[in-house]
């Protein structure tokens, strides 16, 4: 139990990276973190994109201005035709819900394997559906940076400025 809080209460999120590739084995063993995040009737919709060669970097950059320098950005979508859908309110889909369960996953077991990464929501959905040629089911929730941080790496002011748990409960 603490070994997952103490994982928890280290990551941090890493706007600065070192170029240093991600070892193929550990990226597949974050990947497979992605499979294990549980999902609305089971019905995966998870859709990953591994951004990391350099065309597609460069790509990445134009969509965001949050890649901060990682080899590697993971770009999170679900499948709005797999997604849950409420079934008296249409418009209710668990599809953003799903995809950022699996990116929450991908981040913790980026920290677990020793890598850095940052949440990214600032960016171009449009742009990026374009320029990585999505399908057009496929909608676009999180960017996810991830690698080894630079040596001026260093959690933000907010990492620390976190409620007390009596503030959060009602
Ligand atoms: C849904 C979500 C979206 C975020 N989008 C961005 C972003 O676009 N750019 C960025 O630099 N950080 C982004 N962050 C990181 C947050 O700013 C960060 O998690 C928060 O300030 C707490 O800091 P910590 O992650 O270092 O603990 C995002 C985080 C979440 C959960």
């Amino acid at each position: 139990m603490t070994a997952f809080l103490d994982l928890a209460a280290a990551r941090y999120s890493v706007r600065s990276f070192c170029p240093r590739a991600v070892e193929p084995e550990k990226l597949a063993r974050v990947l497979s973190a992605a499979r294990l995040a549980p999902t609305a009737c089971n019905n995966q919709p998870q859709r990953i994109k591994v951004i990391s060669a350099p065309t597609d970097l460069a790509k990445a950059d134009e969509c965001t201005p949050c890649r901060f320098g990682a080899p590697v950005v993971l770009l999170v979508c679900y499948d709005k035709t797999v997604c849950w859908r409420h079934p008296t309110n249409n418009a209710l889909t668990s599809g953003a819900i799903d995809a950022s369960i699996v990116t929450t996953h991908l981040m913790l077991a980026a920290q677990d394997a020793g890598l850095g990464s940052c949440w990214v929501m600032k960016f171009d959905v449009a742009k990026t559906a374009e320029l990585f040629a999505l399908p057009e089911n496929f909608v676009p929730v999180a960017m996810l940076p991830i690698g080894y941080g630079a040596a001026d790496a260093a959690p933000s002011d907010r990492h620390e400025s976190r409620f007390e748990v009596e503030k959060i409960l009602f």
